[in-house]
């Protein structure tokens, strides 16, 4: 059986590593970062991802898993490598490659017999060809390249990765992409027969997911066009999300719901549902970074793409245009109190990072009297962007107590949830932000509240 690693720890990485694992295949995970390495040894991740633990503990019990910092322990042995690792943005916006050619190299001088290499990270169309220069400059021996981006969603990652939507595999060398087809088989055959007492935390949370799982599809592609279909893909969802709060301010402007236009629109399959929710707009590890990079892609090779532009422009506007929703209420802001509810860029999952919240609840701090903010799982994570002016809150209660103002920012099903009546005890005011058009807008000003959506 083949013998694989796994490069870096993120959500992309330690997903795969833990369902390779527990397919039965010796899987070395490997990440520079001791601290992180350390915790995954016992059996947990180092990040907040619903259901994943349970995969990693199945993962290091079977003795299948090795987590690890070193390239000379996990390399030499290894027939198939993924590459996971991070690919933030630079300051102008294009994708910082910095730690997928650090990865490269690193791979490169362990090389001592003929590997696949599969990318899996997000990178800009054109990137396969550098990495494959630096393994033609490092080793003698044969490496098949192959791009196989990943489609996960953070706090679905177990779930689309045991029923991935697609697989795409794209390389120069088409006959080398069965070894790794066989490891994507090997995980299916492994989510079709999983027993769920095994895995209690992860079934607990997709208690009908066995009905869910499909067989693979596989779409086979050159390398450039892998590597542009991740990009595109995350590009036109985020476009779908701009389009739908773009015309959310139409919405406004004419007296029309957004929620009962694209309940309208989405019904049309040939465009769907999906990605028609308007709100703050979209935020997190992916979208921000993924669509700049794309704009950078575009322009290195003087092609024009303006819908982007105004994708990102649309999604920058969101919170200031919430804001001066709520102002033209009537009353002054200026000597309110207001709470925050929500600072993770989507329900789910810890990560604060680009999140609209975060951006929303810093926007404030300059023009009210007081900000609170509470989150079930991500405080801590926000903390990194947050400004000090923030007060973070212990719970619900405590963050609504006394303030003029309550905002919803990420719509978890907590908030959703709340005790509306009690909530109106413990304020002092009685205006409701849903900053995700996640309330029930009839119900809350049916309560007494002033209801401010978007679009709505
Ligand atoms: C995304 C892609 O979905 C995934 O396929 C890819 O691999 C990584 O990027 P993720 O970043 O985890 O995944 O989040 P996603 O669930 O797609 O949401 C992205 C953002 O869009 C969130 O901030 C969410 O609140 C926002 N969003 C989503 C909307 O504002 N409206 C919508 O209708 C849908």
């Amino acid at each position: 059986m083949k013998q694989i690693t796994i490069i870096g720890s993120g959500y992309v990485g330690t997903t795969l590593a833990a369902m390779l694992s527990n397919s039965g295949y010796q899987t070395y995970l490997l990440d520079i970062d001791q601290t992180k390495i350390d915790i995954i040894k016992t059996g947990k991740s180092h990040f907040f991802e619903a259901g994943l633990d349970s995969f990693i503990t199945g993962g290091i019990d079977s003795g299948n898993l090795f987590p690890t910092v070193s390239y000379e322990e996990a390399i030499p042995g290894s027939d198939i490598i993924f590459s996971c690792v991070g690919t933030p943005d630079n300051r102008d916006g294009s994708s910082n490659l910095s730690f997928i050619k650090k990865a490269t190299e690193s791979t490169a001088v362990h090389v001592f017999k003929d590997i696949i290499f599969v990318q899996r990270s997000t990178v800009p169309v054109g990137t396969g060809r550098e990495l494959i220069q630096i393994f033609e400059n490092n080793t003698n021996k044969k490496v098949t390249y192959v791009s196989n981006p990943e489609f996960l969603a953070e706090g679905r990652a177990v779930l689309d990765s045991l029923n991935p939507s697609r697989i795409v595999l794209g390389s120069d060398d088409q006959k080398k992409l069965e070894d790794v087809q066989q490891l994507f088989n090997a995980i299916y055959n492994f989510a079709k027969d999983i027993d769920v007492k095994e895995f209690s935390d992860f079934a607990s949370t997709y208690s009908n997911f066995k009905t869910k799982i499909n067989e693979p599809n596989y779409i086979f592609t050159s390398l450039e066009s892998a590597e542009l279909i991740k990009v595109t893909a995350n590009a036109f969802l985020a476009t779908k999300i701009s389009f739908t709060n773009a015309t959310a301010k139409l919405a406004d402007a004419s007296g029309a719901d957004i929620t009962e236009v694209m309940n309208g629109v989405g019904a049309d399959p040939r465009i769907g549902r999906s990605f028609l929710y308007a709100g703050l707009g979209f935020g997190g590890g992916c979208f921000p970074k993924d669509v700049s990079g794309l704009i950078s892609n575009f322009k290195d090779n003087n092609v024009a793409n303006p819908i982007l532009d105004g994708v990102v422009e649309v999604n920058k506007s969101m919170p200031e245009y919430l804001l001066r929703k709520l102002q033209s209420l009537g009353s002054e802001i200026r000597d309110k109190k207001v709470a925050i509810l929500g600072l993770s860029f989507k329900p789910g999952t810890s990560d604060a990072r680009k999140s609209q919240s975060v951006i929303l609840a810093n926007l404030l701090v300059d023009r009210v009297d007081k900000v609170k903010a509470f989150d079930p799982i991500a405080m801590e994570e926000a903390k990194h962007d947050l400004s000090k002016g923030v007060e973070l809150t212990s719970s619900i209660e405590e963050a609504v107590k006394s303030v003029d103002i309550v905002i919803i920012a990420t719509e978890w099903p907590i908030f959703k949830e709340l005790d509306w009546v009690l909530a109106k005890e413990l304020m002092n005011g009685n205006i409701i932000v849903d900053g995700r058009n996640c309330l029930n807008k009839e119900e809350i000003i049916n309560l007494g509240f002033e209801y401010v959506g978007v679009g709505r």
